[in-house]
């Protein structure tokens, strides 16, 4: 039984029922978002029940859409680790950082949590076959659940998608295109193609259910600090879904009264200086983002030339006291092997990126070293190895070319 009661313009409060199919009520970044009886769910359900679940992302159960979640379209995403990062806190001086891992995640990326649950609720309401376009992650995630669901998928990827994500689609039986135009160009190509053939649009905040998957990582940051918000979550932001589910799981966490009602956790958005729409908008003071022209972006999934989450994001980097950094290619990578060094944490560069910008915003003194820090890392490095370069490695023919602890290898 789920406590869905409406889909509601989270800007115009238009609302919609919730028991068919609906992509957004206007174009132009107003997000659809499903509303919960929140009455009824504070009488019903104790957060105490939430632990007793399981070690997925369902054991939000009652805070998700599904009628049926027994029958979830799932393969065990979420339930990722908070991990501490005692070596890291000692490098900078820092005394609780935290890593929520979600390269453990089945694709190997959060990703996976958005197309569980809008996959679960799309085939309760008899979604035909659904279409979008992705960098490369969110497209391999929904192929994989799409398989899972007995659903097409149709996945339109960037030019420069990288190999395992591309994998995925394909062997998982996704109709896998990769767009020869520009990428700007390829989400009104996903809406004209579903007009045409009569396909769920199901792109970045074009259909309500994503976010409600995504927003289980704030849930889950909440359980594993005690029922309590970090200070600070660091966010590696491109379409900037993610950010904003996670700020809806605060918003509904205390309206359930699970965590304290005036804690005021901030986002600090980081991109690469390469497109960062975002940072320059929220810099510059404005309401909404613009296009960024020239891309110049690692491969992956910070490529949101024009993200759909814009406007949504700088009002809650405004309302939160947030703030916005860019971080270079050079060192979202240098990080990537500085976690994996001192922490044993193999992040993608999309999610290394944040580490980058923590430093960035301790030396400008916009995060306190007693703060409760989060850091999102997005994905696992894996996804991301043709990014890395060469490894460094050394030669051995036999054992003699192997070096002893006193010398240098
Ligand atoms: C690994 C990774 N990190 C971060 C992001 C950005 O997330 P969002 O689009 O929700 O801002 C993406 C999106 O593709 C991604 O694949």
């Amino acid at each position: 039984m789920s406590y869905l009661s409406h889909l509601e313009c989270a800007s115009g409060g238009a609302r919609f029922p919730a028991d068919r199919l609906q992509n957004n009520c206007c174009d132009g970044g107003d997000i659809l978002e499903a509303r919960y009886d929140m009455e009824r769910l504070r009488r019903e359900v104790r957060r105490e029940d939430i632990a007793r679940g399981p070690s997925s992302l369902w054991r939000y159960a009652p805070l998700l859409p599904a009628n049926h979640p027994e029958d979830a379209v799932t393969l065990g995403e979420g339930w990722t680790p908070l991990l501490s990062a005692p070596a890291l806190s000692r490098e900078l001086g820092l005394r609780h950082l935290f890593i929520k891992d979600e390269g453990r995640n089945p694709s190997g990326t959060f990703k996976d949590r958005g197309a569980s649950v809008a996959m679960t609720r799309l085939r309760e309401l008899g979604a035909p076959t659904v279409i979008h376009n992705s960098s490369g992650n969110a497209g391999a995630a929904w192929a994989l659940y799409a398989a899972r669901a007995g659903i097409t998928c149709v996945n339109l990827l960037a030019e420069d998608v990288l190999g395992p994500s591309l994998q995925q689609s394909s062997l998982a039986g996704a109709r896998t295109y990769v767009v020869h135009a520009p990428w700007q160009q390829s989400g009104a190509m996903v809406a004209e193609a579903a007009e045409r053939h009569g396909w769920f649009n199901v792109g970045t905040l074009r259909e309500p259910y994503r976010l409600e998957g995504k927003k289980t990582m704030g849930y889950e940051i909440c359980e594993q600090l005690g029922w309590e918000t970090p200070d600070v979550v660091f966010y590696p932001t491109g379409g900037a879904l993610g950010a904003i589910a996670i700020f809806k799981a605060f918003r509904e966490l205390k309206a359930l009264g699970w965590i304290r009602s005036d804690s005021n956790p901030r986002l600090v958005v980081v991109q690469y200086e390469g497109c960062a729409p975002i940072v320059r908008a929220f810099r510059d003071g404005k309401d909404d983002v613009e296009t960024w022209e020239n891309l110049d972006i690692l491969p992956g999934g910070l490529k949101s030339p024009t993200p759909p989450g814009g406007r949504a994001i700088l009002g809650i980097l405004r309302e939160t006291g947030g703030a916005a950094i860019t971080v270079s290619s050079k060192e979202s990578l240098d990080a990537v092997q500085e976690l994996a060094r001192l922490e044993g944490v193999f992040a993608c560069p999309e999610g290394a990126a944040t580490l980058a910008g923590l430093k960035k915003a301790l030396d400008d003194g916009l995060v306190g070293r007693d703060e409760r820090i989060v850091l999102l890392n997005t994905g696992s490095g894996l996804k991301s190895i043709a990014n890395m370069g060469k490894p460094a490695a050394h030669v051995a023919r036999s054992a003699e070319d192997i070096a002893g602890p006193d010398e240098t290898a």
